[in-house]
């Protein structure tokens, strides 16, 4: 069993991870928490709401965190890629859920799950990394009881978002490289070079829509999502990014990691929000002298068919 705090934007791929965690049994959903990113804040909250709502899990408590980043403000959305709403403008098709937020902020919702939880917990990070290094930055001692963070983030060939970024970490690179240079505990980062390898196309979504009520809603959802990625993909498809970084939160090993020290470029230019991967090696890093510091172990390869179907087979259950 996995005890699990999500950290989310919802976010249509957002939507599926919430969604693959509900339909686990052998995970322990403990909280999720919310943050600005694909939409504003208050729009993250709602859909995260009506998504747990869709799996009737008015019991999991729900709190929201950082409408901005730590830093710079940052205007940019992607409702050119999630809709408006950030759900494909389908996000009524959802129930309300009866449960509201807890009255408390995401940060302080972090800190007491974290502190009440008898073993290490697993936290996702599925959009900027605000909250969680604010959470590292306000809470230290909640570091002994990290048993892994598995951020979805980062491009190691390629950005989206800009040719360098990813989205993620460029709204907000600031967090980003508190969370993944500065902090150790335990860490591994599956970035965009593998979620778009892991992409599902119209066959795998259509198995999904026809295994029931729920799997109908979640490719529901996809409208406007699987517009733009069939549109960059090249072909009918889509790109479940934040659901694959789920599925290795689930099930550790699923996808091969290999350990680099991983940095973010903070500078206003061209390079913002970049991930530099250090894949030189121990031994050529330590023959320069220059040693980048803190390793994270990032998802470089999977059998892509076996994630494909752990996906499928636990959404449409
Ligand atoms: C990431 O950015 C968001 O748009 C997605 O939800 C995902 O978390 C992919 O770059
Ligand atoms: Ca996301």
């Amino acid at each position: 069993m996995t005890a699990l705090i999500i950290d989310t934007d919802p976010g249509v791929d957002d939507a599926f991870a919430i969604a693959l965690a509900c339909s686990s049994p052998d995970v322990d959903l403990l909280g999720v928490t919310t943050v600005f990113g694909n939409v504003g804040l208050a729009m993250t909250t709602r859909n995260a709401l009506r998504i747990l709502a869709l799996y009737g899990r008015e019991d999991v408590p729900v709190a929201a965190g950082a409408d901005r980043p730590l830093v710079y403000p940052h205007p940019h959305r992607a409702r050119y890629v999630h809709g408006e709403d950030g759900l494909s403008d389908r996000s009524n098709l959802l129930p309300e859920r009866a449960t509201g937020v807890a009255g408390t902020d995401a940060v302080s919702l972090l800190a007491r799950l974290l502190e009440e939880a008898p073993e290490p917990v697993t936290i996702v990070p599925i959009g900027p990394l605000t909250n969680i290094a604010l959470l590292l930055a306000a809470h230290p001692g909640a570091r002994g009881k990290i048993e892994r963070i598995v951020i979805m983030g980062g491009g190691i060939e390629r950005g989206n978002v800009t040719a360098a970024a990813e989205f993620n970490i460029w709204s907000d690179p600031e967090a980003a490289r508190r969370v993944l240079a500065e902090e150790d505990v335990p860490t591994v980062l599956v970035p965009l070079d593998l979620t778009h390898r892991c992409a599902v196309d119209a066959a795998w979504l259509d198995s999904l829509a026809g295994s029931g009520e729920r799997g109908r809603l979640l490719v529901e959802l996809t409208a406007t999502y699987r517009e733009f990625y069939s549109r960059t993909l090249g072909r009918d498809g889509t790109v479940v990014h934040d659901a694959v970084a789920m599925a290795e939160a689930i099930s550790p090993g699923l996808l091969a990691t290999e350990t680099y020290a991983v940095d973010v470029e903070c500078a206003h230019g061209p390079a913002r929000g970049m991930t530099v991967a250090d894949r030189r090696g121990a031994v050529a890093r330590e023959l320069s002298g220059v040693d980048d510091g803190r390793e994270v172990a990032v998802a470089v390869d999977a059998d892509l068919d076996a994630v494909r179907e752990f996906l499928l087979s636990r959404l449409s259950s």
